[in-house]
């Protein structure tokens, strides 16, 4: 494919467009690629809105803040963090919590779409989103990993200027438009919540926002220094199980962190990744100096996808 030829493309057709548009950017590659293109065919009739769900990766608001910056794009970026935390007290089932995240980011979402008067939705939908799904019955397989009926709930017109592409070939496009976000690995919609066990409470939450973080970091480092091949996903999980650790001279309750890594090409089966047990240990020593009064056990995930999923949650 020849990303170039295909972002011209995109832009002349997005230009046809009369009215305006907004596009919801969730730090990810699809979203990010769309909202580029989008903006630069419509500048400041596209509005890019970020919603902070208190459920992102640490650095993310800031990130992609920036990005928006420096691409010139038309941006809001809604902090909703505490409207998020309070929709998710006392919730423990985690397709009640995908289905409160959802709703509540139509919430947020639409509240900020309707004050832009905007006639398109953008989004950054790409080939296997309705492949895997059944060709023309979308929603089949995946709902749950859409973000909401977005289009169906706003009565806005919709622009997919992904639609037939593969990830390998919007990673292209995102690297034709300069975007770091290109290598980026992919994020579940209902972000952290779904790595919390049980109760994504703002403080539970923090410590699997640091651990996936530490996870992150250590992986990325190690794939530069030629230690492992950059896996599908690598992250981590808060386990609702307290374990022994000591704590100075004294016995202490502290939270377990599970690491998941898997290879995949598809998500829809996986491998574990075999990482090198000096990478390991350098996330499971990082993690428990930098969270010493939280967490004092780090344990490995060996399940392949099936039987296991990607996702805990
Ligand atoms: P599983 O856990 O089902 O995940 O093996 C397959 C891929 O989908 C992502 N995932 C989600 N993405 N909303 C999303 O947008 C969700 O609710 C959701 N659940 C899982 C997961 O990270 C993996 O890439």
């Amino acid at each position: 494919m020849d990303s170039k030829k295909f972002i011209d493309e995109k832009i002349k057709e997005i230009e046809g467009i009369e009215g305006r548009a907004v596009v919801g950017c969730s730090g990810g590659v699809d979203s990010t690629v769309a909202a580029v293109i989008a903006g630069k065919a419509l500048n400041d009739d596209l509005l890019a809105i970020y919603v902070d769900t208190g459920y992102m990766r640490k650095n993310e608001t800031e990130n992609i803040s920036s990005v928006f910056e420096t691409m010139g794009i038309n941006h809001r970026i809604i902090d909703a963090r505490e409207e998020f935390y309070e929709a998710m007290k006392g919730i423990n089932d985690p397709e009640e919590k995908r289905k409160i995240i959802g709703n509540k980011f139509i919430d947020v979402f639409e509240r900020e779409a309707e004050k832009f008067d905007a006639d398109y939705l953008v989004q950054g939908t790409i080939a296997p989103d309705w492949i895997e799904s059944g060709g023309e019955n979308r929603d089949t397989i995946k709902s749950h990993h859409n973000v909401g009926g977005l289009p169906e709930e706003m009565g806005l017109d919709l622009i997919e200027p992904l639609y037939d592409l593969y990830k390998d070939e919007v990673r292209e496009v995102a690297r034709e438009l300069g975007l770091e976000t290109a290598e980026k690995q992919p994020f579940p919609g209902p972000g952290l919540a779904i790595r919390v066990m049980g109760e994504a409470t703002p403080e539970r939450t923090e410590v699997v926002r640091e651990a996936c973080y530490i996870v992150e970091d250590e992986i990325g480092k190690a794939v530069e220094n030629g230690e492992l091949d950059r896996p599908w996903q690598y992250f981590a999980v808060l386990l609702p199980v307290k374990t022994v650790g000591v704590h100075g001279d004294k016995r202490a309750y502290g939270h377990t962190v599970a690491i998941r890594a898997v290879y995949s090409t598809d998500a829809m089966t996986a491998n574990f990744s075999k990482i090198p047990l000096d990478v390991l240990d350098r996330i499971s020593t990082r993690i428990t100096n930098k969270m010493k009064n939280e967490v004092n056990r780090v344990v490995y995930d060996i399940t392949n996808k099936p039987p296991g999923t990607i996702e805990w949650e």
